[in-house]
């Protein structure tokens, strides 16, 4: 398995797709550069809702109307990270596909997602959901933490990367 996931990486890294990102100069940097901007927006709108749903900033909109405006942000943003981020694997295949890093930053990612949707299919079914009793009141803080800590975790697998599992 491991073997065949090397060799994979090596038959990529020969492709032609992957040679000319390797050698054209601004190729990556350029993709490095969108990647940065759109960890900035998305950190910056979960951030703002995360603090919304703890009740410490934004109060004098709702939740859902806080929801509303952030949450096409995130969804947004996450796209163009898979994209960025898949010509930054298919330049050097072997450095993300056969890091451990890069394999847990993928798996935080798929939680965030499904804790970002949990929000917003709460929402969805009720405006009021998160505000509507005490116990609920309370889980929205824990996935608000929850959101908070995992896209931070995401940015700190990010740089890891570079710093792991070299073969
Ligand atoms: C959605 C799929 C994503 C893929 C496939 C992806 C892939 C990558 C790759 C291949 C790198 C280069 C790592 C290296 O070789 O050093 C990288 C860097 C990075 N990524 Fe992502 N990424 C994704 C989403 C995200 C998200 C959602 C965040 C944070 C919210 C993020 C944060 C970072 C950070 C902080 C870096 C380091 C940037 C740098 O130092 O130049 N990534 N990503």
């Amino acid at each position: 398995m491991a073997l065949s996931l090397h060799h994979f990486c090596e038959w990529l890294a020969s492709t032609p797709v992957s040679n000319t990102i390797q050698n054209v100069a601004w190729i990556i940097p350029l993709t490095q550069t969108v990647h940065i901007i759109c960890i900035a927006l998305l950190l910056a709108s979960a951030a703002m809702l995360d603090l919304r749903l703890f009740g410490i900033a934004g109060r004098s909109d709702s939740v859902a109307g806080t929801a509303k405006r952030l949450l096409p942000w995130i969804w947004g943003t996450l796209p163009i990270l898979l994209l960025t981020g898949a010509i930054l694997t298919v330049a050097e295949p072997s450095r993300e596909l056969e890091n451990s890093t890069f394999v847990k930053k993928m798996i935080l990612i798929l939680v965030a997602i499904g804790v970002t949707a949990a929000l917003q299919l709460a929402l969805k079914r009720d405006p009021a959901f998160w505000d509507a009793t005490p116990a609920r009141a309370r889980w929205a803080k824990v996935l608000a933490l929850a959101s908070l800590a995992l896209f931070v975790a995401i940015v700190f697998a990010g740089r890891l990367i570079a710093y792991t599992d070299h073969p």
